[in-house]
C-alpha cells in the first residue's frame, strides 16, 4: 500500500517528496525547534539534505509507512511521521509504528501537532491494522511529551540511552509514550449516524 493522502480539520498530510526540501531546510535551522534532537544544534544546508534522504527511504521500508508533510492552506507547517521500530528494545517491527511530529515554531500551540497526530493514529489504526503506536522523546520535552498525552498516549517508560554528544536534559533520559489499538477504539468518539439511520 502506497502512503497516503490525510486530512484532519484543517492539515492535508502529503507524502513528503523532493519538493518540500527547502521547507526541511527552514525547519531544521532554528534551533528553538532542534533544541531537544540530537545534538541540539540547528542543521546546516547539508545536514538537512542527507536527513531528507534518510526520511525518504523511511517510506520504502514498510510500506504505508513514513514521512509527512502538513500544510494548512498553502502553508507548509510541518512534518509528522509514523515509522517501523529501529532499534531492538522498540520490539517487533510487525503491527507497530513510531509516531513523530516538527513543527515550524510560528506554528506552535494552535493544537495542529496533536491534530496531525490524531489523524495518524486514525490512519494506523483503522487504515493500515497497526496494533501498537508509541512515541519517544527527551523527557525534558515538556512540549512533545504533552502532545503525546493530548493524543490519549500514556507514559510506559523511562530509559537512557548512549550520547555520543550529551545535551543538557540528556541526564533525565528518554520516555516512551504509547498507544494501542485497542485502547484507541475504546476511547475512539462514535461514528456519527448515516444520514436516513
Ligand atoms: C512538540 C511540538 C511538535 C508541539 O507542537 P504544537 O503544535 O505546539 O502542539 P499542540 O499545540 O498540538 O499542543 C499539544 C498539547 O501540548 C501542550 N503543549 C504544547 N507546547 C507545550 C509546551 N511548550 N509546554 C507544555 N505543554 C505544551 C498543549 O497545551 C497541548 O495540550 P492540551 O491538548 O492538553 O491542551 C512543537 O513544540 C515542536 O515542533 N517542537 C520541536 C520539535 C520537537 O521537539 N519534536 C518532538 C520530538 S520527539
Amino acid at each position: 500500500m502506497p502512503q497516503s493522502i490525510l486530512r484532519s480539520a484543517r492539515i492535508t498530510l502529503v507524502p513528503l517528496s523532493d519538493e518540500h526540501l527547502e521547507h526541511e531546510v527552514e525547519l531544521d535551522s532554528d534551533p528553538e525547534v532542534m533544541r531537544y534532537l540530537g545534538d541540539g544544534a540547528a542543521r546546516t544546508r547539508e545536514e538537512v539534505e542527507q536527513a531528507h534522504r534518510r526520511r525518504i527511504a523511511v517510506a520504502a521500508r514498510v510500506p504505508g509507512l513514513g514521512f509527512w508533510a502538513g500544510f494548512v492552506g498553502r502553508c507548509f507547517v510541518g512534518w509528522w511521521i509514523l515509522e517501523p521500530p529501529e532499534r531492538e528494545d522498540q520490539g517487533p517491527v510487525a503491527g507497530q509504528a513510531e509516531l513523530g511530529y516538527r513543527l515550524l515554531r510560528r506554528y506552535w500551540r494552535r493544537g495542529l501537532a496533536s491534530e496531525g497526530g490524531r489523524e495518524l493514529l486514525r490512519h494506523g489504526f483503522e487504515d493500515l491494522g497497526l496494533v501498537r503506536v508509541f512515541a519517544e522523546t527527551m523527557a525534558v520535552n515538556a512540549a512533545s511529551r504533552a502532545t503525546m498525552a493530548s493524543i490519549g498516549m500514556d507514559h510506559v517508560r523511562t530509559f537512557h540511552r548512549r550520547w555520543q554528544d550529551p545535551i543538557p536534559g540528556t541526564e533525565r533520559g528518554e520516555i516512551e509514550y504509547a498507544i494501542t489499538q485497542d485502547r484507541w477504539l475504546a476511547g475512539r468518539p462514535p461514528r456519527e449516524a448515516e444520514p436516513g439511520r
